[in-house]
């Protein structure tokens, strides 16, 4: 801390300055995970980006029909060529590889978006079955290419059961092995508050705790406009207090 305050550095900037250019490799080139290679490769402290997918061989079901594979890889390897073509409107100064899994031999994190997303009316727990076995396996093909000091990500839903069965699968210091967890509900709880109060959603400070799922819980006892209390806030702002805060709260 006391080196950082010396840079006088701030940001993205002392991130990379303090611990070094990092390597961060994604698994699962969807939605999330697009997403998350795009908003990686504009960061300042990253120096690569490496995206993997799935190439799946075509197999016979269980009526005998021929159901055709299909390489995933050849998307991720068009992505990263459209990503490095457009470096040079962007902060960063890293480039994104697709690869394989020898690409994660110098990772520094792997972040595990690979698996099937829900349908309308679906919860995240009845994901389970499918993508634990994909987890699972991107886990196992990890294990060979993970070195000592990579930690592991896992955004894949249910993100909290799935976190264990990667570090089971890994075999690692639990340490090693985070769940995204209630990081993204937290983030739109804020967006939430500050759209009802009229503030920017950076200056709420709110987070949702326990399972990311339907089990979820809002801590408002903890949460906070700047450094008043958000209750305090509600009441002295809004004019809403005890039977109306507590509906709110729902
Ligand atoms: N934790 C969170 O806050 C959060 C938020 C949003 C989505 N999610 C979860 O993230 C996951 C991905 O969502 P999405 O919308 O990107 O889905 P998507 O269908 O768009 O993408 C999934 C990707 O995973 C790939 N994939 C499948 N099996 C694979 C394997 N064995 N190895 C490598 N890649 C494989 C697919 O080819 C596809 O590209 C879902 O499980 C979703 O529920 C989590």
């Amino acid at each position: 801390m006391d080196k950082i305050r010396e840079l006088g550095l701030k940001g993205a900037e002392k991130m990379a300055k303090v611990f070094g250019k990092k390597k961060v490799v994604v698994v699962g080139d969807g939605r999330v995970g697009s997403s998350a290679v795009f908003a990686l490769f504009q960061q300042s402290w990253i120096n690569e980006v490496g995206v993997i997918d799935v190439v799946l061989p075509g197999h016979k079901d269980e009526n005998g029909e021929w159901v055709k594979g299909f390489n995933a890889m050849h998307n991720v390897e068009g992505d990263a060529l459209d990503m490095n073509d457009g470096a040079s409107f962007l902060n960063g100064n890293g480039r994104v590889e697709g690869c394989d899994y020898s690409i994660c031999d110098d990772a520094d994190a792997v972040v595990i978006t690979s698996g099937a997303p829900q349908k309308p009316g679906q919860t995240r727990l009845e994901l389970l079955g499918a993508n634990a076995s994909i987890v699972a396996g991107v886990c196992k093909q990890l294990k060979s290419h993970l070195n000592d000091h990579c930690v592991v990500i896992v955004v894949s839903n249910p993100c909290d059961v799935l976190a264990w069965v990667a570090y089971k699968t890994l075999g690692i210091d639990s340490k090693r092995v985070i769940g995204s967890g209630c990081v993204l509900d937290s983030s739109r709880l804020k967006q939430e508050i500050g759209d009802d109060l009229g503030i920017d959603y950076r200056s709420v400070n709110a987070t949702i705790i326990g399972e990311h799922g339907d089990s979820e819980v809002a801590a408002y006892s903890a949460a906070s406009i700047g450094t008043t209390p958000i209750r305090q806030y509600y009441e002295e702002y809004k004019g809403i207090s005890g039977a109306e805060w507590a509906f709110k709260c729902k």
